[in-house]
């Protein structure tokens, strides 16, 4: 066999790689450094669906801001569905002239006045959810528009994609995202339909795990050609996932509905079970109103750091006793939080013996062991310490509530 000189192997190598060296190569790696946490913020959806303008979200805007949101942690105000206009001559995608007649670009600049972030939606077919321009066949002209309008966040549907595969789909924006230039959070909204969890973490920064959030407890509404989900129905389907979870790539169970209706207690059964799921924690209510109940909910700071905890471990159910669930999630610096959850409609007592077993979560590769570690109680809903585990913990969770205590040595 004749040699080949490895100067020309080189080349041949270096031409493979990298397309010939010309310009076309695309970069289907989502950007780096983004969402370390699960992302916090607002989303238009869950309350107001297409009714959005550019009033109400500079009113959400400045709500978050007195309201104490953005101090406790809460950066993205995304407006979802229906913000579009047409495109243009060029097929640049604008706004709705009517609903943003001041365009989106004045939209960002106001809110990046105000310390937060910008998100917008799109979707990868032919048209979004609602029945606006879809991204398909301009996924690198919308991406030019949505940076040079300074977006810093997108969602990106599945509605309307008939022959697409979603991997593929999603990797194409992605590297429109890339040319584009401006680092983005990438949301992947594809309902778990092609298990995103196995091909998303590379692509974007979380991905929906399941169909949408209903405002309910626990329910599932059939729509007909398609079905929503109550908080106990999308926590038992993201419940197997935890896995795939981690900094910068996060199993998304949907956005919050606290505020939109829930009992109070419910309202903080889902916020708290969306913290120990590291969930990302996307508001859906009006902001401009909120009741104090669900402003202490959402901005219980002990709460958050549940789910901001840099480990960024999705918890895992460990026991269920007569629709009583406990759920642990280890936290960073062998610290644990653990809820207890009652999903029924009856006040449930709850005995728990730290002493009785050690506790291994194999997938974070930490140990609760009460035996040999002697960790302090804090009750994050009720501010308080409550004890050590040298003794069994005690108490009565009420009804669709939870008890949560957080462990620390
Ligand atoms: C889908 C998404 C929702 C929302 C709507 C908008 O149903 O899953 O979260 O974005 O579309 O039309």
């Amino acid at each position: 066999m004749k040699k080949i000189p490895l100067l020309l192997l080189g080349l041949i190598f270096a031409g493979q790689a990298f397309g010939q060296g010309n310009n076309y190569v695309q970069n289907y790696k989502k950007f780096d450094n983004l969402a370390l946490t699960p992302p916090m913020g607002w989303n238009s959806w869950n309350k107001f669906a297409c009714n959005v303008d550019e009033k109400l979200i500079r009113e959400v805007a400045d709500a978050m801001v007195s309201t104490g949101l953005r101090d406790a942690g809460y950066t993205y105000i995304n407006l979802d569905d229906c913000w579009h206009g047409d495109r243009d001559a060029q097929g640049f995608i604008q706004p709705d002239a009517k609903r943003f007649p001041s365009g989106m670009k004045a939209l960002a600049d106001y809110i990046h006045g105000k310390g937060l972030k910008i998100g917008i939606y799109s979707d990868a077919g032919s048209q979004t959810c609602g029945g606006r321009p879809g991204s398909r066949g301009y996924e690198f002209q919308d991406a030019q528009q949505y940076a040079a309008w300074g977006i810093d966040y997108l969602k990106y549907d599945w509605c309307n994609t008939e022959g697409l595969k979603a991997e593929g789909a999603y990797k194409t924006i992605t590297a429109a995202l890339r040319k584009a230039g401006r680092p983005m959070v990438l949301s992947i909204c594809e309902w778990g339909n092609d298990k995103p969890w196995e091909w998303g973490p590379t692509v974007g920064h979380l991905w929906r795990t399941t169909g949408d959030i209903y405002n309910c407890f626990d329910c599932v509404v059939d729509h007909g050609t398609w079905k929503s989900f109550g908080t106990m129905q999308i926590m038992d389907k993201q419940a197997a996932l935890r896995q795939y979870a981690g900094p910068g790539h996060w199993n998304d169970p949907d956005m919050l509905e606290v505020g939109n209706g829930m009992a109070a207690n419910e309202d903080r059964a889902h916020f708290t079970m969306w913290a120990m799921m590291a969930a990302p924690l996307i508001t859906g209510n009006d902001l401009r109103q909120m009741s104090p109940a669900t402003k202490e909910t959402l901005t219980n700071r002990e709460l958050l750091a549940i789910d901001q905890d840099p480990l960024g471990v999705q918890g895992f159910r460990y026991a269920t006793k007569d629709s009583l669930e406990t759920w642990l999630k280890p936290l960073a610096n062998g610290r644990w939080a653990v809820a207890f959850l009652n999903r029924s409609r009856r006040p449930q007592p709850v005995r728990f013996d730290w002493q009785a077993t050690p506790i291994t979560d194999t997938v974070a590769k930490a140990e609760l062991n009460a035996a040999r570690t002697t960790y302090r109680l804090r009750d994050p809903w009720a501010k308080k310490d409550v004890g050590t585990t040298k003794k069994p913990f005690a108490a009565t969770v009420p009804a669709h509530d939870v008890t949560v205590l957080v462990l620390s040595n």
